[in-house]
């Protein structure tokens, strides 16, 4: 057995029931027992199904004790313990309070063990020198608020970019959380070491004719290098294995699209670099990023985030943002009106944003009656076959653009069309690489177009037979201006 032979000493199995003797059913079932006979001296695994919050509390007293130098057996002990002693997991709705889950979960871990108990990490012998290299970056923090859910489509970037991906495409709505993700993978992809480094190029907020010079920029103050062109970018990222984020390409015209996603393409196939992109664009149209018989091209498209049966992670960070000032002045919505609420908006992330803040002053019965008027943002819809669009949305009509959502439509309409304009004129000029006016953001207007035959017309200021609309939508955000 390979991992024998090159001495791991510690295999943790983290999925659930990783610890069963298998009856045929569960794919994990028995590997425990068979890694521990084949030689592997310590095998971590579950016995149960575990929580996430227990994952993330016994790992982290697991890990923290390791580097500590204490032996693996001694280092699940004292996870054990933290969990014994820590049994709230997260926040549960029981009546109209929200009360802690407590879970003694604290036996889940199974270590099969067949040598001698040792430390995993050994001191460094005195004078060694250890050199550590923090990787580098130009990420943002991670949200206040923090990040939720999205596993399959991490663990899809992660296996992806491990095998043969070298390119992998991001899409769907506006605001369905395609940047979110794309941060959250740069993080976590820089922390566990498969990148060195990793570039991150926001082209909603550049107007950039010259899309090529703006990443070369970005990828030369990162790596510390002077870069005077693309194939210069190249070379360096040759050497230092980057994650190259490119986001919201549907912000670029046709012409600097085509040429950053030729040079994107090279600097994908140098060394260990990769390039992850997120666009509103379905399809990009481009040889290079086919959607379809290639590996070396990927393209996920993100849904919501969860679903009525599974809405655990909306709600988990609908409760984060909650906390955020200012405090409520109604009592938190039930577990059951927040699914209703979320499954009506099909879990679209900035919709359960606006939601989250919209439900600290008003209760989830007025959102639901006052969006009677208004169908576009709570109204149920089953997705169209093709595009996977909710077939009461919009299509949007620009195909530059792509995609973009009806709650963003319906609070940010306006600004969406001003973002439009703003492309078409930068494309008859393109000498000019000007701001971007700002993306739209949940304070703009809100008298964004009119529905008629599930169809989406172009934005309009507030007048006649729109107010009606414009006012039963009153609960996102207010018109400002003519109404
Ligand atoms: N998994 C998540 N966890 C926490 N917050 C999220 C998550 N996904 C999205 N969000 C939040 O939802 C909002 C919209 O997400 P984001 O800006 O990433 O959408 P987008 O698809 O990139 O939209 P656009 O097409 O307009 O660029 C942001 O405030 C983002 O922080
Ligand atoms: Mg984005």
């Amino acid at each position: 057995m390979t991992l024998h032979r090159r001495h791991v000493p510690l295999v943790i199995l983290s999925a659930c029931q990783s610890a069963a003797q298998g009856q045929g059913e569960e794919p994990l079932g028995s590997v425990a027992a068979r890694l521990t006979a084949a030689g592997i001296p310590a095998v971590l695994a579950m016995t149960h199904s575990v929580l996430v919050p227990t994952t993330r509390a016994l790992f982290g007293k697991l890990y923290e004790q390791l580097a500590r130098h204490r032996a693996i057996g001694e280092a699940l002990d004292a996870a054990r313990f933290h969990l014994h002693n820590h049994p709230e997991k997260y926040e549960v709705q029981r009546g109209p309070e929200r009360v802690p889950l407590r879970l003694y979960d604290w036996f889940v871990p199974a270590l099969y063990q067949s040598g001698a108990d040792v430390p995993l990490l050994r001191k460094a012998g005195k004078g060694a020198h250890i050199e550590t290299t923090a990787p580098r970056t130009n990420l943002p923090a991670g949200p206040e608020s923090g990040f939720f859910g999205r596993r399959s489509e991490l663990w899809d970037i992660e296996r992806g970019f491990a095998a043969k991906a070298r390119r992998i495409t991001l899409t769907g709505f506006g605001g369905q959380g395609k940047t979110a993700l794309a941060l959250e993978a740069g993080r976590w992809l820089t922390r566990t070491g498969l990148f060195e480094s990793a570039v991150f190029v926001d082209y909603s907020r550049v107007q950039a004719a010259d899309a090529v010079a703006v990443a070369v920029s970005h990828i030369g103050t990162v790596l510390g290098e002077s870069l005077p062109d693309a194939g210069a970018a190249e070379q360096a990222l040759k050497r230092t294995a980057t994650l190259v984020i490119l986001d919201n390409l549907e912000s670029l015209a046709a012409e600097p699209l085509r040429e950053l996603l030729a040079a994107a393409n090279g600097w994908s196939e140098s060394g260990g670099t990769r390039v992850l992109l997120t666009t509103r664009t379905p399809d990009f149209g481009h040889p290079d990023y086919r959607i379809e018989g290639t590996n070396v091209h990927r393209r996920i498209l993100l849904a919501g985030l969860g679903r009525r049966k599974a809405p655990d992670d909306a709600l988990e960070w609908f409760a984060e943002l909650a906390k955020l000032p200012p405090a409520p002045e109604v009592p938190s919505p039930s577990r059951e009106a927040l699914i209703e609420l979320f499954d009506r908006v099909r879990f679209h992330p900035l919709s359960i944003r606006v939601l989250a803040q919209q439900l600290k002053t008003r209760r989830p019965a007025e959102l639901a009656s006052a969006s009677a008027g208004c169908s576009p943002p709570l109204r149920p819809a089953r997705p169209d076959r093709r595009t996977r669009r909710p077939s009461c949305w919009p299509r949007y009509a620009s195909r530059s653009t792509g995609w973009t959502s009806t709650p963003e439509r319906c609070c940010l309409g306006s600004a969406s069309s001003r973002a439009g304009r703003s492309r078409r004129t930068s494309s008859r000029s393109p000498a000019s690489a000007t701001s971007k006016p700002a993306r739209p953001a949940p304070s703009g207007p809100c008298c964004g177009g009119n529905w008629s035959r599930r169809r989406w017309s172009r934005p309009s200021p507030c007048r006649g037979s729109s107010r009606r609309s414009c006012a039963s939508i009153r609960h996102w955000p207010p018109c400002s201006g003519s109404s």
